[in-house]
Formats: structure tokens, C-alpha cells, sequence
């Protein structure tokens, strides 16, 4: 049942501490679906006796592990996908963003233009390529944040600490189209400063350029959203049918 298998190359490993490490290739027995497979593994030396004495190991086979895997990558993505606004939890991509997704995903973006340009519909679209790849994301729509800070004063501040130390990626969605007081400029202030300065991926999007955004919020502002992020700008409204 047990066979030592590549001992000369074995011999060579891991001789330090005068623990030797040696392959050996024995039998399991998978936990999920009963299947019996060899496989080669790395053991202490020590250890042999004990791999021959005892019956297979109940670890699970390959294919059952992968299964389990795929099923907790579609689990955990229904759960995230659930979080987005229901019209953006469906995405089929129509106007080739894709390319441009791909070489952008790792960065921090300002995204501008036209109302229906498809800004959101690209953010989220990296948001869910970072899911996919295991990483963390999290989608915020900007007045949605505001207006729920302006009605829950107690949880304001906690609600801020939480987004602007918000360690994935953050979208910031829609900048600009709340209504711009002194409290919201210094939030945002404060998100923004904080992102820029411990370089956390954010990506926003607004109607308004770099240059409105000068004058509408503050510079200090958006010379920092420029420092740190990639600018583009998307043109062509999407919600007029072709
Ligand atoms: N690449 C695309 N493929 C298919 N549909 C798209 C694409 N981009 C945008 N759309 C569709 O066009 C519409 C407008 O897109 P989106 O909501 O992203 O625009 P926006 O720029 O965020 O607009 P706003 O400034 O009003 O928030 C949406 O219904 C969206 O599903
Ligand atoms: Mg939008
Ligand atoms: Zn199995």
C-alpha cells in the first residue's frame, strides 16, 4: 500500500535540523465521494511507519475539492452581487468596456461624462473582475452614503471611518450629484485625502470633469482624486437604444 517512491532525490531534500523529508506515494480514500487514489506526498522520515500501519487517509479527491471550490466561488458571488443596484447585478457588455476593464482593474480611476455613458456599468464591471479573482470590493453610491449620513448623525462618523478605511476596492459612485453643503465637501475631503495618502484603489465616477469639480467642491480636492487616479471619460449616451 505504501511505496517510497524517488528516495535518492528524497534523500537530498530538507537535511538541516537533521530532519529528513522523503516522498512517498500512498493510498487515500476521498471523504466526500469514497474513491480510492494514490497520490505522492512529502512526509518527515519519521513517519513512514505510521503512513504503513494505518488505513487510507479520508482527505477529499481532487475532484471533489475543486467541486467545493467552484461552489464557494458562486455561493460568496451571489451573496456580493446581491449588494449591487438591481439593474447592474445582470451585465452583458455591449460596447466592448471589457478590454479596457482588463488593463484598468488594478488601478484607481476617475471615470466623466455624460450622463448614461455607461460610468457605473464600468466601475461595477471591475468590481465583479475582482470578485472573480478572490479580491475585495465594495460598491458605494456617493448620494445614497450622504443621504444617509445626513439622516443618522449618531452613525455618521463610524459610517465614514468604515468607507474611507475600507481596505478592497471602493467605487464611489455618481460624486457630485448630491447636494454639496460644508458637511459633505469635508466627507468627501476626508475619504479622499485618506485613500490618496495610503494609496487604496478607488474608483469614481461623475458627470462633473476634474476641472468642474475644482470649483464645485474644492481644488484641494480634486487635485488629489488626479494624483491618484487614472482620468477617462466615456461619451455617447447608453440608455438610447442604438
Ligand atoms: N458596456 C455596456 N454594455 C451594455 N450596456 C451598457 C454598457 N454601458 C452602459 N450600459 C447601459 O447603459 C445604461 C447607462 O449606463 P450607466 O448607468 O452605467 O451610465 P452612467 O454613466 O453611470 O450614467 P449616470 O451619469 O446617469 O449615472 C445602463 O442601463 C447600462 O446598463
Ligand atoms: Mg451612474
Ligand atoms: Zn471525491
Amino acid at each position: 500500500m505504501i511505496q517510497v517512491s524517488s528516495m535518492d532525490s528524497a534523500n537530498h531534500l530538507k537535511k538541516s535540523n537533521g530532519i529528513k523529508i522523503i516522498k512517498i506515494t500512498t493510498k487515500f480514500k476521498c471523504s466526500k465521494c469514497d474513491l480510492e487514489y494514490s497520490k505522492e506526498i512529502e512526509i518527515w522520515d519519521k513517519y513512514v511507519e505510521f503512513f504503513k500501519e494505518h488505513e487510507p487517509m479520508p482527505i477529499q479527491c481532487e475532484e471533489c475539492a475543486e467541486k467545493e471550490r467552484l461552489q464557494d466561488i458562486i455561493e460568496c458571488g451571489d451573496k456580493l452581487i446581491k449588494t449591487l443596484p438591481k439593474k447592474y447585478q445582470k451585465l452583458k457588455d455591449y460596447y466592448n468596456f471589457q478590454e479596457r476593464v482588463d488593463k484598468m482593474k488594478y488601478k484607481s480611476i476617475f471615470l466623466h461624462g455624460e450622463t448614461g455613458s455607461g460610468k457605473t456599468f464600468f466601475a461595477i464591471m471591475v468590481l465583479k473582475e475582482l470578485w472573480l479573482e478572490g479580491k475585495t470590493g465594495m460598491f458605494l453610491s456617493y448620494p445614497e452614503f450622504m443621504n444617509f449620513c445626513l439622516n443618522n448623525f449618531e452613525r455618521a462618523r463610524s459610517k465614514l471611518n468604515e468607507v474611507k478605511d475600507y481596505a478592497g476596492c471602493l467605487i464611489i459612485d455618481d460624486l457630485g450629484a448630491e447636494r454639496m453643503t460644508d458637511y459633505s465637501k469635508n466627507f468627501i475631503y476626508i475619504i479622499i485625502n485618506y485613500r490618496e495618502s495610503n494609496s487604496l484603489q478607488t474608483i469614481i465616477t461623475s458627470n462633473y470633469s476634474i476641472k468642474q469639480l475644482d470649483y464645485m467642491i474644492d481644488k484641494r480636492i480634486s487635485s488629489r482624486i488626479a494624483g491618484m487616479c487614472d482620468i477617462f471619460e466615456l461619451n455617447g449616451d447608453k440608455r438610447i437604444p442604438f
